[in-house]
């Protein structure tokens, strides 16, 4: 089977991994998703942003606090986005933008929690990571992130699923190549929270970590775990340098 995938999917522009790049999806967009992409006005990712700032001037918990009470303006967590998943050393685990989120919003506001994908969500993480827009990815690999590090590495080269087919093998080896009418691009995640036509809607990193899994039909990833979670790590490192798109727009 995966002998017989590869083959068709070799038949084509497909590059050998030497040659692979570290390029950002919106270079295999057309004029017309660029364009869009590229307005803020027309960019339909923006509906988020917008209601991301309704979401944190808004009073929740028993004290009637909202982000805005305790953070000052969005453009305070600039910088943030960017350098993200890290690994905190108090807890030892690795956080990502949703993990920070969740917990302060449960934690610190003590309002209701906001489900992964949930829109309130994706609102609260597109407009914090839009503040870093044009800021390059920069995440710790080294110290104490280390061993996440190296779990991530091995995560993303690992064959999964029915089809047998490792991230690598299609982002590396198969970038270029055409699959199921999409280009396969290099799997960089410097345009997420981001707008996928074929979604009609918004998702996060991790959604799209699912949505690839499903594609090789390998078992989804709890968007909680710290597997998931170094993966993520693994990916923002090699990305390292592109600069965050959020939000993004895909095919
Ligand atoms: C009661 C005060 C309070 C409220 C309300 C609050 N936060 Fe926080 N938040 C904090 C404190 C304190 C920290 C930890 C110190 C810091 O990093 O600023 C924190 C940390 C964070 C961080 C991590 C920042 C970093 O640099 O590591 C994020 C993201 C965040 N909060 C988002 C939110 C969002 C979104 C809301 C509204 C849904 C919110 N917070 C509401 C007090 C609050
Ligand atoms: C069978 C081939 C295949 C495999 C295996 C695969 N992907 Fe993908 N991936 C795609 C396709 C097709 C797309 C949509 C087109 C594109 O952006 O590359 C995509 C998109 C992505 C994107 C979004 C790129 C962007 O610019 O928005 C990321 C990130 C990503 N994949 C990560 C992964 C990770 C992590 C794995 C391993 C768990 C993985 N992929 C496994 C085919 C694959």
């Amino acid at each position: 089977m995966r002998r017989w995938l590869l083959t068709a999917l070799l038949l084509g522009s497909a590059v050998s991994a030497e040659h692979a790049e570290r390029q950002s999806g919106y270079a295999l967009l057309g004029d017309e998703l660029r364009a869009l992409q590229d307005d803020d006005f027309a960019n339909p990712g923006m509906l988020w942003v917008d209601a991301g700032e309704r979401l944190w001037s808004q009073a929740a918990g028993p004290d009637g606090r909202s982000c805005q009470d305790c953070h000052g303006d969005p453009t305070s967590l600039r910088g943030l986005a960017n350098r993200l998943p890290r690994f905190d050393a108090d807890s030892e685990r690795l956080k990502n933008l949703d993990t920070l989120v969740r917990n302060c919003r449960e934690q610190r506001q003590q309002a209701a929690a906001l489900p992964h994908e949930s829109e309130d969500l994706l609102a609260l993480t597109t407009l914090i990571a839009h503040q870093s827009r044009g800021l390059p990815l920069d995440v710790t690999v080294d110290g104490a992130a280390s061993a996440a590090f190296e779990q991530g590495r091995a995560s993303f080269e690992r064959r999964r699923g029915q089809l047998d087919l490792s991230c690598a093998d299609c982002h590396e080896r198969l970038q270029g190549a055409r699959l199921r009418g999409e280009t396969i691009s290099a799997g960089m995640i410097n345009g997420f929270p981001l707008y996928r036509l074929t979604w009609e809607g918004l998702g996060s990193r991790q959604r799209m970590i699912r949505w690839c899994n499903e594609a090789v039909r390998a078992e989804p990833m709890n968007p909680d775990s710290q597997g998931a979670l170094a993966l993520e790590l693994y990916l923002a490192w090699r990305g390292r340098g592109l600069t965050l798109e959020t939000p993004a727009v895909r095919r």
